[in-house]
């Protein structure tokens, strides 16, 4: 397993310290970790584990149950397409499809080259507008292959990729 550099490590150890006396420490700190590192490394869940009481086990399994935890690291572009009942009757898979293809990213994976995380979603509450994906944070309701192929390429362009 290839070790967190030490930058990580401080910051693991910087969440961790300043959480420990709260309520719910361990939820807290997964959070922390997540937006701070963009993942959650096993280096982590065990020094929660460590500072809470907890077993690492407990903490993976926290880790597991939430989807917005991770334990290897995103792309610098996450594209989230749900594949939700409402999504998929609307053609989400076709959205899986297209992204794949453009991107070279697997189903929750990234791409070789680190650009693009591709992950496939449960319902994201806003059925209403199906099929919905989310590109960096951006909501698209009513989502299109034309909508993927676009962002995309204004990804790559700033990316100043071929
Ligand atoms: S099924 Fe996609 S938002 Fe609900």
């Amino acid at each position: 397993m290839e070790r967190l550099n030490q930058d990580s490590l401080k910051t693991i150890d910087e969440i961790v310290e300043r959480h420990r006396e709260e309520p719910g420490p361990v939820i807290v700190m997964l959070h922390d970790v997540q937006d701070s590192l963009g993942y959650v490394p096993f280096e982590a869940m065990e020094k929660i584990a460590d500072a809470t009481g907890t077993s690492v086990a407990d903490v993976y399994g926290v880790v597991c149950f939430y989807a917005q935890f991770t334990t290897s690291p995103k792309g610098k572009h996450v594209i989230n397409i749900c594949l939700g009942t409402a999504c998929y009757v609307k053609g989400a898979q076709a959205l899986i499809d297209e992204a794949m293809s453009l991107t070279g990213a697997e189903i929750n994976k990234t791409s070789e080259d680190g650009i693009f995380s591709l992950d496939a979603t449960r319902c994201l509450g806003a059925c209403g507008l199906a099929p919905v994906c989310i590109i960096d944070g951006k909501v698209f309701g009513n989502c299109t292959k034309d909508t993927i192929t676009e962002e995309i390429s204004k990804i790559k362009a700033a990316e100043k990729m071929a």
